[in-house]
């Protein structure tokens, strides 16, 4: 593994590991285990790497967490949040106040987004905006007198955020068990995965019936009672399951004919994974909403909202009456400046525009030559966002008897590597800076490859493999 000095040494890693276990309680981590294995202490970034507190390198194959889009590293966007702090840190956007960055933000978010959205509501990450949009949906049902209208489909193994409302669109059960979510008028239906439920099946027939779940559940219990459906165009949490293409026009179709406002979670998708700046647009599909995060901001400054259709806007702004909804922080000034300065970046160094003339085409032949790996059974990637499902027959692309165990151990190979990716049960995803280079792209893939080999033969010693 690479070393460099760390930037700022703090106190010794040992010190900082010893107080963090008894201090900080970690989102998404089991702290049993943690103390077991210790927290790994993240110093600085530079680029698509990043470093801890002993120097070690790590080529950050995750983007932090699928938001880090221009690399770490630009002192624009510090320079941007100290001019912001020094002229007004805080002020708000609630009772008919605004300030320069939140008009600015808004502004040129309505000026990239897909046409017909051109009004934002500001929150401070994915989460809230779908909080937000749980709110939103019921209130212009109700402002247009049409209150039943009141049930949100959303998809089985989806990932919509982590706050009750949000947890309860996403369908994960392990978040479900935690505190008796979801909260009533949420339906799931299933989730367009070919190789894990449909491989009996041609792609496009599977993309097909499984959008026909979302006219079922409208049959079943009538448009009247169903306000809206939500997706994200490519899950990514749930192990980058990507729809096959007949999918998403199919769930634009069901939801126009049903008068069903579509919500798009760009969350990850959003500012240029697929090389357009909203999934959306990648799909040929035209939401009502769509929930913005992440990419925003590059993760420089936590930022969200909900990006909303002039029609809801307009409705909302006629029929009148107070959205009781906000956050303290709703387009707070410095979020908003960092995230202008981000959006500067990406448009005028043509970022996105790279992702889709030439670094997409270079992931998508280098990512395939994955899939020759004995101990993959798919190798799927849209733009910069990529999967690797592995098997423990390479024949019969079965898959790990005890769901996860595989995945745990390449992970953690990664590590031992140099390499963040991330494992969902047993499939290894990874969602890179924007700005990463051919030739990184080589360096994460030939990584990968060795990290697969020294995987398959810890695995093989575990008696895990059947070949
Ligand atoms: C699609 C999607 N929506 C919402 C969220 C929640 O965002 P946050 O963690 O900023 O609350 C995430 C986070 O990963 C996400 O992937």
């Amino acid at each position: 593994m690479d070393s460099l000095s760390p930037k700022t040494n703090q106190k010794p890693t040992k010190i900082l590991q010893e107080l963090d276990l008894k201090h900080h309680l970690h989102p998404f981590t089991d702290q049993k285990e943690l103390r077991l294995k210790s927290p790994r202490i993240i110093v600085r970034g530079d680029g698509i790497y990043i470093f801890d507190n002993d120097g070690n390198k790590y080529l950050d194959g995750m983007a932090g967490l699928w938001c880090v889009n221009i690399g770490y590293g630009r002192t624009e966007l510090a320079v941007a949040a100290k001019k912001q702090m020094e002229e007004l840190p805080y002020y708000n956007t609630f009772f008919q106040t605004s300030h320069p960055p939140a008009i600015e933000l808004a502004t040129k978010l309505a000026s990239l987004a897909p046409e017909g959205l051109e009004t934002v509501f500001f929150s401070n990450s994915g989460s809230e905006a779908n909080e937000t949009n749980i709110r939103l949906v019921r209130h212009y049902w109700s402002s247009v007198g049409k209150p039943k209208k009141s049930i949100i489909i959303s998809r089985k193994n989806s990932y919509h955020g982590s706050s009750m409302g949000a947890a309860s669109l996403g369908g994960m059960n392990t978040m479900h068990s935690q505190g008796g979510l979801p909260i009533p008028e949420i339906i799931h239906i299933n989730q367009p995965y070919w190789y894990g439920e449909g491989k009996n099946m041609c792609p496009d027939d599977f993309g097909i019936m499984r959008a026909r779940e979302l006219e079922t559940v409208i049959q079943k219990y009538g448009p009247e009672k169903i306000g809206a459906f939500i997706g994200e165009p490519i899950q990514g949490a749930g192990g980058v399951i990507i729809p096959p293409d007949t999918y998403w026009p199919e769930i634009d179709r069901i939801c126009k004919q049903n008068d069903i406002l579509l919500i798009a979670d760009e969350v990850i998708c959003g500012f240029g994974r697929l090389g357009t700046w909203f999934g959306s647009q990648y799909y040929g599909i035209k939401p009502d909403i769509m929930t913005i995060a992440k990419g925003l901001s590059s993760g420089y400054q936590p930022i969200g909202g909900s990006l909303i259709s002039t029609k809801i806007a307009n409705t909302l702004e006629k029929c009148g009456g107070e959205f009781s909804h906000g956050y303290t922080y709703s387009a707070h000034p410095v979020a908003a400046a960092v995230s202008l300065e981000n959006l500067r970046i990406l448009e005028e160094e043509k970022i996105i525009e790279e992702v889709y003339k030439n670094t997409a085409q270079h992931m998508f032949e280098r990512w395939n030559a994955l899939s020759e790996h004995p101990l993959v059974g798919e190798a799927r990637v849209k733009g910069l966002m990529g999967a690797l499902e592995l098997t423990s027959n390479k024949s019969t692309q079965a898959s790990f008897s005890h769901k996860g165990q595989a995945g745990i151990i390449v992970r953690d190979i990664c590590l031992r590597n140099g390499l963040i990716m991330r494992a969902v049960e047993d499939k290894m995803i990874i969602s890179p800076p924007l700005i990463i280079q051919a030739s990184e792209i080589d360096e994460l893939v030939n990584l990968i490859w060795k990290c697969l080999d020294q995987s398959q033969k810890e695995l093989k010693c575990q008696g895990l493999l059947v070949s």
